[in-house]
Protein backbone atom coordinates (compact mmCIF):
# COMPACT_ATOMS: atom_id res chain seq x y z
CA UNK A 1 0.00 0.00 0.00
CA UNK A 2 1.48 3.33 -0.70
CA UNK A 3 2.05 5.57 2.04
CA UNK A 4 2.45 9.43 2.78
CA UNK A 5 5.74 9.47 4.17
CA UNK A 6 7.08 12.92 6.02
CA UNK A 7 10.48 12.94 6.21
CA UNK A 8 11.27 16.04 9.24
CA UNK A 9 15.09 16.47 9.31
CA UNK A 10 16.85 18.09 11.80
CA UNK A 11 20.30 19.63 10.34
CA UNK A 12 20.94 23.32 9.78
CA UNK A 13 23.91 22.20 7.19
CA UNK A 14 22.40 21.92 3.72
CA UNK A 15 22.96 18.85 1.74
CA UNK A 16 25.50 17.31 4.55
CA UNK A 17 25.44 13.69 6.04
CA UNK A 18 21.72 13.97 6.83
CA UNK A 19 20.19 15.43 3.91
CA UNK A 20 21.95 12.34 2.29
CA UNK A 21 20.89 10.11 4.55
CA UNK A 22 17.00 11.75 4.26
CA UNK A 23 17.54 11.93 0.16
CA UNK A 24 18.30 7.93 0.08
CA UNK A 25 15.36 6.60 2.32
CA UNK A 26 13.29 8.57 0.68
CA UNK A 27 14.67 7.60 -3.11
CA UNK A 28 13.99 3.91 -1.75
CA UNK A 29 10.77 4.50 -0.50
CA UNK A 30 9.74 6.55 -4.14
CA UNK A 31 11.23 3.53 -6.03
CA UNK A 32 8.05 1.27 -4.29
CA UNK A 33 5.50 4.32 -4.87
CA UNK A 34 5.40 6.03 -1.62
CA UNK A 35 4.80 9.29 -1.79
CA UNK A 36 7.05 11.40 0.16
CA UNK A 37 7.45 15.02 1.77
CA UNK A 38 9.92 16.33 2.99
CA UNK A 39 10.30 19.23 5.81
CA UNK A 40 13.70 20.96 6.77
CA UNK A 41 13.37 22.11 10.25
CA UNK A 42 16.26 23.96 10.63
CA UNK A 43 15.68 26.37 7.38
CA UNK A 44 12.21 26.89 9.22
CA UNK A 45 11.11 29.24 12.07
CA UNK A 46 9.60 27.40 14.60
CA UNK A 47 9.91 28.59 18.18
CA UNK A 48 9.46 26.44 21.14
CA UNK A 49 6.16 25.26 22.94
CA UNK A 50 5.48 27.64 25.78
CA UNK A 51 2.23 25.33 27.62
CA UNK A 52 -0.22 28.05 26.85
CA UNK A 53 -2.60 25.29 26.33
CA UNK A 54 -4.27 27.54 23.81
CA UNK A 55 -3.72 25.32 20.87
CA UNK A 56 -6.02 25.18 18.03
CA UNK A 57 -8.39 27.91 19.38
CA UNK A 58 -6.74 30.42 17.13
CA UNK A 59 -7.50 29.17 13.89
CA UNK A 60 -3.95 27.13 13.46
CA UNK A 61 -2.36 24.36 15.72
CA UNK A 62 -0.14 26.74 17.75
CA UNK A 63 -0.77 29.96 18.65
CA UNK A 64 2.71 31.26 18.21
CA UNK A 65 2.42 32.24 15.06
CA UNK A 66 5.21 30.21 13.37
CA UNK A 67 6.70 27.67 10.91
CA UNK A 68 4.87 24.92 12.51
CA UNK A 69 1.49 26.22 10.56
CA UNK A 70 3.57 25.05 7.53
CA UNK A 71 4.12 21.92 9.54
CA UNK A 72 0.83 21.30 11.04
CA UNK A 73 -1.19 20.49 7.47
CA UNK A 74 1.87 17.33 6.47
CA UNK A 75 1.33 15.76 10.27
CA UNK A 76 -2.52 15.85 9.60
CA UNK A 77 -2.03 14.17 5.76
CA UNK A 78 1.26 11.53 7.12
CA UNK A 79 0.69 7.67 7.47
CA UNK A 80 4.59 7.69 8.52
CA UNK A 81 7.01 10.23 10.16
CA UNK A 82 10.65 9.46 9.57
CA UNK A 83 12.91 11.64 11.60
CA UNK A 84 16.41 12.06 9.49
CA UNK A 85 18.72 13.76 12.58
CA UNK A 86 22.07 14.43 13.21
CA UNK A 87 22.72 13.79 16.99
CA UNK A 88 23.67 17.01 19.39
CA UNK A 89 24.56 16.70 22.10
CA UNK A 90 23.48 12.92 22.56
CA UNK A 91 20.06 14.01 21.46
CA UNK A 92 17.92 16.24 19.01
CA UNK A 93 19.00 19.27 17.28
CA UNK A 94 17.06 22.44 18.79
CA UNK A 95 15.24 22.76 15.20
CA UNK A 96 13.83 19.57 15.00
CA UNK A 97 12.82 19.50 19.07
CA UNK A 98 10.85 22.04 18.54
CA UNK A 99 8.89 20.64 16.01
CA UNK A 100 8.68 17.69 17.96
CA UNK A 101 7.48 20.11 21.38
CA UNK A 102 4.40 21.27 18.78
CA UNK A 103 3.02 17.64 18.38
CA UNK A 104 1.85 18.53 22.15
CA UNK A 105 -0.96 20.47 20.39
CA UNK A 106 -2.51 17.00 19.39
CA UNK A 107 -2.39 16.28 22.49
CA UNK A 108 -3.90 19.42 23.88
CA UNK A 109 -6.65 19.68 21.46
CA UNK A 110 -7.16 15.80 21.67
CA UNK A 111 -6.84 15.48 18.26
CA UNK A 112 -5.89 12.16 16.52
CA UNK A 113 -3.46 12.26 13.96
CA UNK A 114 -3.42 9.40 11.51
CA UNK A 115 0.17 8.11 11.66
CA UNK A 116 0.98 4.67 12.64
CA UNK A 117 4.62 4.43 11.58
CA UNK A 118 7.68 6.32 12.26
CA UNK A 119 11.22 5.75 12.01
CA UNK A 120 14.61 7.39 12.98
CA UNK A 121 17.70 7.87 10.55
CA UNK A 122 20.52 9.52 12.75
CA UNK A 123 24.20 10.71 11.82
CA UNK A 124 26.61 11.46 14.56
CA UNK A 125 30.09 11.79 14.85
CA UNK A 126 30.97 9.47 17.51
CA UNK A 127 31.79 6.01 16.64
CA UNK A 128 30.95 4.19 19.46
CA UNK A 129 26.96 2.67 19.23
CA UNK A 130 26.39 3.22 22.32
CA UNK A 131 26.62 7.03 22.24
CA UNK A 132 23.48 7.15 20.35
CA UNK A 133 21.57 5.39 23.03
CA UNK A 134 20.06 8.97 24.35
CA UNK A 135 18.47 9.84 21.15
CA UNK A 136 17.70 6.36 20.45
CA UNK A 137 15.69 5.70 23.85
CA UNK A 138 14.29 9.50 23.38
CA UNK A 139 13.02 8.28 19.90
CA UNK A 140 11.30 5.36 20.88
CA UNK A 141 9.48 6.58 23.48
CA UNK A 142 8.19 9.09 21.95
CA UNK A 143 6.84 6.41 19.56
CA UNK A 144 5.89 3.94 22.08
CA UNK A 145 4.02 7.60 23.84
CA UNK A 146 2.60 8.00 20.42
CA UNK A 147 1.42 4.67 19.62
CA UNK A 148 3.86 4.96 16.29
CA UNK A 149 4.86 1.81 15.42
CA UNK A 150 9.08 1.85 15.17
CA UNK A 151 9.69 0.88 11.62
CA UNK A 152 13.49 1.08 11.81
CA UNK A 153 16.36 2.85 12.99
CA UNK A 154 19.76 3.46 11.05
CA UNK A 155 22.28 4.65 12.72
CA UNK A 156 25.14 6.07 10.81
CA UNK A 157 28.22 6.46 13.06
CA UNK A 158 32.01 8.48 12.63
CA UNK A 159 30.70 11.47 10.69
CA UNK A 160 31.92 14.73 11.03
CA UNK A 161 32.65 16.59 7.32
CA UNK A 162 29.51 17.27 5.29
CA UNK A 163 30.50 14.48 2.56
CA UNK A 164 31.70 12.38 4.93
CA UNK A 165 28.66 9.74 5.01
CA UNK A 166 29.95 8.63 1.14
CA UNK A 167 32.53 6.69 2.90
CA UNK A 168 30.18 4.38 4.45
CA UNK A 169 27.19 2.45 3.91
CA UNK A 170 25.14 4.57 5.31
CA UNK A 171 23.20 5.75 2.09
CA UNK A 172 22.96 1.91 1.13
CA UNK A 173 21.28 1.31 4.02
CA UNK A 174 19.17 3.88 4.39
CA UNK A 175 18.03 3.65 0.54
CA UNK A 176 17.46 -0.28 1.34
CA UNK A 177 14.94 0.50 3.95
CA UNK A 178 12.82 2.99 2.01
CA UNK A 179 12.51 0.54 -0.76
CA UNK A 180 11.33 -1.86 2.79
CA UNK A 181 8.51 -0.33 3.85
CA UNK A 182 5.56 -1.51 3.37
C1 LIG B 1 26.34 21.29 17.99
C2 LIG B 1 26.79 19.92 17.63
C3 LIG B 1 26.68 18.91 18.56
C4 LIG B 1 27.07 17.60 18.23
N1 LIG B 1 26.94 16.63 19.19
C5 LIG B 1 27.32 15.37 18.89
C6 LIG B 1 27.16 14.33 19.85
O1 LIG B 1 26.67 14.51 20.96
N2 LIG B 1 27.58 13.08 19.51
C7 LIG B 1 28.10 12.81 18.28
O2 LIG B 1 28.45 11.64 18.01
N3 LIG B 1 28.22 13.77 17.32
C8 LIG B 1 27.85 15.04 17.61
N4 LIG B 1 27.98 16.03 16.65
C9 LIG B 1 28.46 15.66 15.30
C10 LIG B 1 27.31 15.51 14.29
O3 LIG B 1 26.26 14.72 14.81
C11 LIG B 1 27.79 14.84 13.00
O4 LIG B 1 28.91 15.51 12.46
C12 LIG B 1 26.67 14.76 11.97
O5 LIG B 1 27.02 13.84 10.97
C13 LIG B 1 26.39 16.10 11.32
O6 LIG B 1 25.37 15.91 10.35
P1 LIG B 1 25.16 16.92 9.13
O7 LIG B 1 26.33 16.73 8.19
O8 LIG B 1 23.89 16.54 8.53
O9 LIG B 1 25.12 18.30 9.70
C14 LIG B 1 27.61 17.32 16.95
C15 LIG B 1 27.73 18.36 16.01
C16 LIG B 1 27.33 19.63 16.34
C17 LIG B 1 27.45 20.73 15.30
Amino acid sequence: MSKNILVLTGSPRKGGNTDKLADAFIAGAQTIGHTTVKFTTADKNIKGCIDCQTCFSKGSACSIPDDFAKLAPLLEQADMVVLATPMYWFSFPVQLKAAIDKLYSYLISKRTLKIKECALLVSGGGSDLNTFNGIVESYKLIADFLKWKDEGIVIVPGLHDKDDILKTDGLKRAEAFGKSIV
